[in-house]
């Protein structure tokens, strides 16, 4: 998330209802977990259960043969913890040179620049993927997701002035990396042929059924095709022909106006208005500001592909997979040849969408693949209380996408991507964060981080995959496409698990299901992934203050599950006051990188990862094992 990923409250302020345990009796418990145990075959465990111990009955006690690692305890401390048997390393955090000629960051934090920091390694690490070249050799892209102030300037960013929105503009993108595998183990290379820094200022092609929709010009780019950078990139996916792909998420912060702008109709829903939302982009650039650019937010919030082999490569934003607050890109291979790409968009009330492609994968020509992300079909989630599940098309003329509603063209879909879900009847979600597809089977699992607004907005009634009133600790949903074809039109789902408290909440939905206990327990489940061994690795991004109903949860962690029996097990606990965000594991599964983001935020006491008086910084860390066996096993 974003220091300003509050910034829909700004649109929807209310006083958080304190009474939580009254909205369980009466939001809740009532409820029932609706099971589908057939459809899951030899993974049936679900039975009709009441929904506060759903997962209860039907998960198995025993330890998961997957998981073969000693649980770590909940941790208040000031560095990351890892299991026994495991070390773990700092690959490089937030202004490190990310080329052989950069700066040193330093602890004067004026000596930091602009000029600087388009060379070094941006803030705010999150999403992260791993390319393999040779035995030697690889690529580490990594989303860099914003930046925070109070740690970046002296002034806390009460003082801001044109050269320090430049630095920040270049603390944001993607940074890509060549590593290089050394005795002691995977490192980054200064020299490497690989190394990029993609900030907020790159050009990028507009490409897809949007490119060059009046609602994208601008008078810099009159024709609609070429945007400056890409911002607030928080998760991400790749590609089987191996690209990068990352993901705009809260864009709408950025732009701003001190002039009377019409903030009606897409604007209010996407949350974009005049007031600052704080990183004061718009007083220093027009292009930011609302009353000189209005179109300038309709060329953001896009996936955007990076090919993170050629360092000149324009990266290309794909307007089909929809504008909105994304989350990651979750690409999966359907059996017949079909992309499909899974999307969530991160807000509270908002939606799951899902890409499937027009023409099929080509595995023996790389590049016949390189725009099949151009064309295709998008839909978006309806999940009914029975446990079924429907993808619904937003292509124009279906389900009432028609001129008579509004929607004039397709290209005005994918930009007003969150009117057309509502105007089909998409399910209201708990903040859909990242979606992880099993590598084996076709099982389909997506964070629902926490909705304080669920029970409370009128249009966010408590539903199936969102059972809680006032939901403080989220939820994972799974589905099962129908007869494991990702492209289907139906599917089956339940949930795999409910985070809560069962020390603070016992006897009540908030206790969380019953895979959570007083030892695994944590709160808003972010970032999640599979390894190769079927292990789901889910990393938190939630209160850290372990008072009240975080009470013994810690600092921000990461958890691995098995995903049949239900078992989850803490693998690391991360600094103060930050969350563990990206994962990527090297093809053979012995290293894995993780992010560590925004250590000390908002003032609390954390120098990590250097320690002493020194500035906090977000850092990439790469976790072993002492005797170099696989990760988790
Ligand atoms: Fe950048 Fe939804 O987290
Ligand atoms: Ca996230
Ligand atoms: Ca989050």
């Amino acid at each position: 998330m974003s220091r300003f990923e509050h910034q829909d409250e700004l649109n929807h302020p209310r006083e958080e209802t304190p009474e939580f345990t009254q909205m369980v009796e009466q939001g809740v418990s009532r409820r029932r977990f609706l099971g589908v145990g057939a459809a899951f075959g030899a993974v049936a465990f679900f039975a009709m259960a009441p929904i506060s111990r759903s997962i209860a009955a039907a998960l198995a006690p025993t330890a998961s043969p997957l998981l073969g690692f000693k649980a770590v305890p909940a941790s208040t401390a000031d560095k990351v913890i890892v299991p026994e048997g495991y070390q773990v390393e700092r690959l490089i955090s937030w202004g490190d040179p990310l080329f052989a000629d950069a700066a040193e960051f330093s602890n004067q934090l004026k000596n930091n620049t602009a000029a600087n920091q388009q060379r070094q390694f941006g803030d705010n690490n999150d999403g992260m993927s791993f390319f393999p070249i040779d035995q030697q050799t690889a690529i580490l892209a990594v989303n860099n997701e914003y930046s925070n102030y109070e740690l970046m300037f002296e002034h806390q960013g009460h003082k801001m002035t044109a050269a320090d929105v430049q630095y920040a503009q270049a603390a944001h993108g993607v940074s890509v990396m060549t590593l290089t595998k050394q005795a002691q183990g995977w490192r980054f290379d200064k020299n490497g042929r690989f190394n990029r820094r993609i900030d907020a200022n790159t050009p990028m092609r507009i490409s897809g059924p949007a490119k060059g929709h009046a609602l994208l010009q601008t008078r810099a780019d009159p024709k609609g095709e070429i945007a400056l950078g890409t911002f607030n990139n928080c998760a991400n996916g790749m590609t089987p022909w191996g690209t990068y792909l990352t993901c705009e998420e809260n864009f709408n912060g950025y732009f701003g106006s001190d002039a009377q702008v019409d903030i009606s109709s897409s604007f209010a829903r996407y949350g974009i208005g005049t007031k600052d939302a704080g990183y004061s982009w718009y007083k220093f650039d027009p292009r930011f500001d609302l009353a000189q650019e209005p179109n300038e937010p309709h060329r953001f919030g896009w996936v955007v592909e990076i090919d993170p082999l050629d360092p000149k490569a324009t990266p290309i934003k794909r307007t089909a997979l929809g504008r909105f607050k994304h989350e990651n890109a979750e690409l999966v291979i359907a059996e017949d040849g079909h992309v499909v790409v899974y999307l969530g968009d991160d807000e509270r009330g908002e939606h799951i969408y899902r890409f499937v492609s027009r023409n099929t994968y080509n595995p023996t020509d790389q590049a016949a693949n390189r725009n099949l992300l151009d064309d295709g079909e998008l839909f978006v989630a309806r999940f009914n209380e029975d446990g079924s599940g429907e993808w619904l098309s937003l292509a124009h003329g279906q389900n009432g996408l028609t001129p008579d509603n509004g929607f004039q063209s397709q290209a005005q879909i994918l930009i007003h991507a969150r009117l057309a879900a509502t105007q089909v009847g998409a399910t209201t979600m708990d903040r859909p964060e990242w979606v992880a597809v099993h590598p084996h089977e076709p099982m389909v699992f997506c964070t629902l981080t926490n909705n304080k607004n669920r029970g409370i907005e009128t249009h966010q009634a408590v539903n199936g995959p969102n059972p809680r009133a006032e939901n403080h600790y989220g939820q994972i949903v799974r589905w099962l496409p129908s007869a494991g074809q990702h492209n289907a039109k139906d599917f089956q789902w339940d949930l795999f698990l409910m985070a809560g408290n069962p020390e603070v909440h016992g006897g009540t939905p908030y206790a969380g299901s019953s895979n959570i206990t007083g030892d695994n327990m944590f709160n808003s489940p972010d970032g999640i992934g599979f390894d190769q061994g079927g292990r789901l690795w889910i990393q938190s991004d939630g209160n850290y203050s372990n008072q009240g109903d975080f009470a013994g949860q810690g600092n921000n962690q990461m958890l691995s599950a098995d995903p049949k029996t239900g078992e989850i097990r803490r693998f690391l606990t991360g600094p103060v006051a930050c969350e563990i965000t990206g994962l990527a594991f090297t093809e053979d599964h012995k290293s894995l990188f993780i992010g560590v983001q925004h250590p000390g935020e908002k003032g609390a006491p954390s120098s990590f990862p250097m320690g002493g008086a020194a500035v906090p910084r977000s850092s990439v860390m790469v976790i072993t094992r002492t005797d170099g066996g696989v990760i988790g096993a």
